[in-house]
């Protein structure tokens, strides 16, 4: 069994806490794999899905939107904060087909055999994995499905943090390579029906860049002692200098993976 360090599990959670009210304004939302789910979902009807780590609700709302009334989202995820704005999100978009259910990935709050879909938004990398994996077996339906959605290892060391900001791919390892993935989900009897990889064309000001990076949007950040970030921030702007002309229009690819999993 992995064995977790709690007091970075501790430190993970305070992020998320931190950053909840700003997170989804901080993140970019992919539509893409949003619309390759609702087309393998597309002929059930009267369906349970759970999205886990939900987060604030932006995949989630996707995930409503598209699937409309045929869908009933259980949002789970331990950091109440993260709740609380996804709950107020969901009514503001006039959404009601939804409950929260506070809870682990590595526990889950589901009855078994319950779920007709599983899907989870850049959150894996938090989880035990296998121990969700294998909760993930339990709750899902016979015939059900999973949907894992993820940056790898090795496409996080090829974005523009990876990059060129110091230390973000060395720092970042709790993040996946395919085949460690592949290997903990044929240990849980589960079956990798297809793997699609999005590239995405992003386009941002260096003084964006940085606000997001202040703001620890993505979690790594907060990783950092103060020091370090600050000195690796700078040496960060210098890359973007010398690597980019124009400063108002840094241009890279960024890469996911959708994972569709069968039970
Ligand atoms: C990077 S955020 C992604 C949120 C959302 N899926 C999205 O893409 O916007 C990861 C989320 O996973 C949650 N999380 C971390 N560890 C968890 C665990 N063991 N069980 C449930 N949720 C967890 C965090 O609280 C956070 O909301």
């Amino acid at each position: 069994m992995e064995v977790r360090n709690e007091t970075i599990i501790d430190g993970v959670n305070s992020h998320f806490s931190e950053i909840a009210s700003k997170y989804r304004n901080l993140r970019k939302t992919d539509l893409e794999p949003i619309l390759h789910i609702r087309n393998q979902l597309d002929k059930k009807s009267g369906i349970s899905i759970a999205d886990v780590g939900c987060g604030d609700g932006r995949y989630s709302l996707e995930i409503l939107k598209s699937l409309g009334d045929e869908c009933y989202l259980h949002c789970i995820d331990s950091n109440e904060d993260m709740l609380q704005y996804l709950k107020e999100y969901l009514k503001e978009n006039n959404v009601m087909n939804f409950c929260v259910r506070p809870g682990s990935a590595n526990k889950m709050p589901l009855e078994n055999e319950s779920m007709d879909s599983i899907v989870t938004f850049n959150a894996i990398h938090h989880f035990d994995v296998q121990r969700f994996l294998e909760e993930a077996f339990g709750c899902l339906k016979e015939n059900g499905s999973m949907f894992i959605y993820t940056r790898l290892r090795n496409q996080n060391s090829r974005n523009i943090w990876g990059e060129n900001f110091p230390l973000f791919a060395e720092i970042e390892n709790r993040l996946f390579e395919f085949d460690e993935l592949k290997h903990h989900i044929q240990n849980t009897d589960l079956k990798i029906e297809n793997t699609t990889v999005f590239g995405y064309h992003r386009t941002s000001s260096l003084t964006n860049l940085e606000e997001k990076a202040r703001n620890k949007h993505y979690s790594t950040f907060s990783l950092y002692s103060d020091d370090t970030f600050e000195e690796s921030l700078e040496e960060f702007k210098q890359n973007i200098m010398e690597n980019f002309d124009d400063l108002e229009k840094i241009q890279w690819q960024d890469e996911n993976i959708l994972l569709e999993i069968s039970k």
